[in-house]
């Protein structure tokens, strides 16, 4: 079973844009309980290549900011390594900066498409080109941009944030229509900082040439890191967890509307607000007699990290859950929908794969079996919590939780009793 508190590393989201944001703002900020990961990491490398300061000191991080335009031409190729969300805000940060940048990645993030950032940027002149027009490495080309009206044809904060980044150095103001939500720290850590930025449902305005104040940020804890924690609590008899220090936006927090249709137990405690996000303390109690879930388009933006383990989750309880409209999950570090099938059924789950999705008939025993995580961590992360339940299972290529959540093992080896 698992018992006792864990505390979270901060947001992944929150980390990368609270070291991108303060880069270009004006003076200097202190970053509390930053995540310290392999894709954080390659941010914090690609800001200093660019003539930031940043300075790690006591577990605290200190960068100070250049102003909108204060980056600097990098001697080398900025190398995003894995990570989506680096390279995609990178290209609205660096667009319209009078050099040219570089970005690159590995083979995993080179085969993820920037086409969906490239084209919402070209209404504010940006100047990027791409190999085969869709991936990396992207060159970012000298421009002026201007302000514009954007429409979104994707639900995608990290297209979003591109467009945002970048209109902040437009004359005027821009404005984003967004196709559906989808999580919204980029725009709640510049008005924080003091963005003349305004939403209204699905339509934010941001004025450009507005100076960004650097500002000290508490990262709140990851809630998709959490979820690793929250299914293996709901499924593991006499299990009883305090997740403390949870990230609790609500465009985060998909995975609790879950957790309200299977009937599962849970409580928000010490609920707060911190540089306006919502943070708690989330406590978790087993109990049996699960319902099945349907996860589908309303619920998705809100909870697209957390399928994989909620698949597990979905092989644990009796009857069919399904989860559908989900096509954005085969451009992951992985393509999760067969990742995901492809070691679950190998570890004796009925799985059905569809298209845009899965059908998860359950409950069905985990067997043991040798299984791949594809270098992709979330599947990593998932597997571990399935040798919960059947600890002769095999993982290939299990060390790279370290892109969202190195301690991971011990974390859960810490809960476990
Ligand atoms: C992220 C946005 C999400 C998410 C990713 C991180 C971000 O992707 O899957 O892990 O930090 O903006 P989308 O851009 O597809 O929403």
């Amino acid at each position: 079973m698992l018992y006792g508190e864990v505390t979270l590393p901060g947001d992944k989201s929150i980390s990368h844009r609270a070291v991108m944001l303060n880069a270009i703002s004006v003076g200097k900020a202190k970053i509390t309980n930053i995540l310290k990961s392999e894709d954080v990491k390659a941010t914090i490398e690609i800001l200093k290549s660019l003539s930031v300061k940043i300075i790690e000191k006591d577990n605290l991080l200190y960068v100070t900011g250049n102003g909108l335009m204060g980056l600097k031409k990098s001697a080398k190729p900025l190398d995003c390594k894995n990570s989506g969300t680096s390279a995609r805000l990178l290209m609205g940060l660096l667009s319209g900066l009078p050099f040219s940048s570089t970005i690159i990645g590995d083979k995993s993030l080179s085969k993820r498409p920037m086409r969906r950032v490239v084209k919402h940027l070209e209404p504010l002149q940006a100047n990027i080109l791409l190999r085969q027009k869709d991936y990396l490495p992207a060159e970012i080309l000298p421009c002026r941009l201007t302000s514009s009206e954007v429409y979104l044809d994707v639900s995608s904060a990290q297209v979003k944030s591109a467009v945002l980044l970048a209109a902040l150095k437009a004359k005027n103001s821009t404005i984003i229509h967004e196709l559906g939500p989808s999580r919204n720290h980029t725009e709640l850590m510049l008005k924080y900082m003091g963005a003349d930025i305004r939403v209204d449902g699905l339509r934010i305005q941001i004025s450009g040439k507005h100076t960004l104040q650097a500002k000290d940020i508490k990262v709140p804890g990851d809630i998709s890191s959490a979820s690793f924690f929250i299914i293996a609590c709901l499924i593991t008899p006499d299990s009883e967890i305090l997740i403390k220090n949870c990230g609790l936006n609500k465009t985060r927090t998909g995975i609790l509307q879950v957790l309200d249709q299977i009937g599962a137990y849970y409580e928000i405690r010490n609920q707060r607000e911190t540089c306006l996000e919502t943070v708690g303390d989330l406590y978790i109690k087993y109990h049996d007699n699960l319902k099945p879930f349907i996860i589908d388009q309303s619920l998705i933006p809100l909870l697209i990290d957390e399928i994989p383990i909620l698949t597990l989750l979905g092989t644990q309880i009796e009857g069919t859950s399904i989860i559908k409209d989900a096509k954005e999950l085969r451009i992951k570090e992985s393509d999760r929908i067969q990742t995901t099938c492809e070691s679950l059924t190998k570890l004796g789950a009925n799985i059905k794969e569809l298209e845009d999705g899965m059908m998860i008939k359950g409950k069905t025993n985990i067997c043991p079996n040798t299984v791949d995580t594809y270098y992709d961590h979330r599947i990593s992360m998932m597997l571990k919590v399935a040798k919960i339940l059947c600890e002769d299972i095999i993982i290939k290529h299990p060390n790279c939780d370290k892109i969202s959540y190195p301690n991971f093992e011990n974390d859960l080896n810490n809960l476990l009793k």
